[in-house]
């Protein structure tokens, strides 16, 4: 039997995930069988059995499914549970158990990689879908100051805030509230605004030039809200293609048991960026 993995969203027709699940794979000496798997919401579950039955066991998830996925796993880590999404599935006897990846990718991104320190900033997260809710629980264990939500539905934002359970240092607002916010020390687009034609309106009083802004997706997505930042003054800008490499690491990690080395992917992956759609 050859073990299959896949990347199931929608959509997924330019994800760079199997490319870099590959690359992985030839570093460690595994060979990977690693598919797209394009599927509706309605289609997730029949989607996921389908490919349970022929020899699946892994899948990595992307958006529209990552909060359906948590609801259909047997386990989750801690993490997971934590999260409220999960981002990867390990096949676990007739059902599936569920882990995420993300929070890892962007910390270890953001703070080996680039070499940036997060501790005791004031922290703006825009949006409270699945990126967000990945990220929300290892910012705090990073040791940020504060955690500020603003979702465009405050109800997600309210859900998420909740979820963390730190009434202390994390705080949820309205979008109207957001000029009469302040500055801060970074700001995170874990919107998908960037991925549709609608516009983003935000207040250049949210940022300074030592303000970290960054945007959790890559290539033409992350062009407005990086744009913003970068006309507002923020002297360092980050794109979400990092946390990409890294979420997938850590997943391939928890599937092959071995840790690939990350900067070689990622370098070869910078270097053809420009242009690239962001599609995880
Ligand atoms: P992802 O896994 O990328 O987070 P998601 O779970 O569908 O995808 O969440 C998308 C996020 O982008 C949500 O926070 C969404 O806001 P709502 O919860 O109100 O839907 C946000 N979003 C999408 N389009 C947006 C836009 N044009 N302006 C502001 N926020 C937007």
């Amino acid at each position: 039997m050859t073990e299959r993995y896949a990347l199931i969203g929608h959509p997924v027709a330019h994800s760079l995930s199997p490319r870099i699940h590959f690359a992985f794979g030839q570093q460690v000496g595994v060979v990977v069988d690693y598919g797209l798997i394009d599927a509706e919401a309605k289609g997730f579950a029949a989607a996921v059995a389908d490919f349970a039955a022929t020899d699946g066991v892994g899948l990595n998830v992307t958006v529209p499914h990552k909060e359906a996925a948590r609801a259909l796993c047997t386990t989750l880590s801690e993490r997971a549970q934590r999260c409220g999404a999960v981002n990867t599935l390990i096949r676990s006897g007739a059902g599936w158990h569920g882990d995420n990846t993300d929070g890892a990718g962007f910390i270890h991104d953001i703070t080996e990689r680039h070499r940036i320190d997060l501790r005791a900033r004031k922290v703006l997260l825009l949006g409270a879908g699945g990126a967000a809710q990945g990220v929300a629980p290892a910012l705090l264990d990073a040791g940020i100051d504060t955690l500020w939500i603003v979702n465009r539905s405050p109800e997600r934002a309210d859900a998420l805030s909740d979820r963390l359970g730190e009434p202390g240092r994390v705080h949820t607002r309205y979008r109207d509230d957001l000029p009469s916010l302040g500055v801060f020390d970074m700001l995170i687009n874990a919107t998908s605004a960037g991925r549709s034609a609608t516009a983003m309106p935000l207040p250049s009083t949210l940022a300074f030039e030592r303000t970290l802004a960054v945007d959790l997706s890559y290539g033409e997505a992350a062009i407005a809200f990086l744009s913003w930042a970068k006309s507002t003054g923020c002297e360092t800008t980050l794109d979400g293609l990092g946390m990409l490499v890294e979420q997938a690491a850590e997943a391939f990690r928890l599937w092959h048991g071995q840790m690939p080395d990350t900067d070689p992917v990622y370098a070869e992956l910078r270097a053809a960026a420009v242009g690239l759609r962001s599609a995880d």
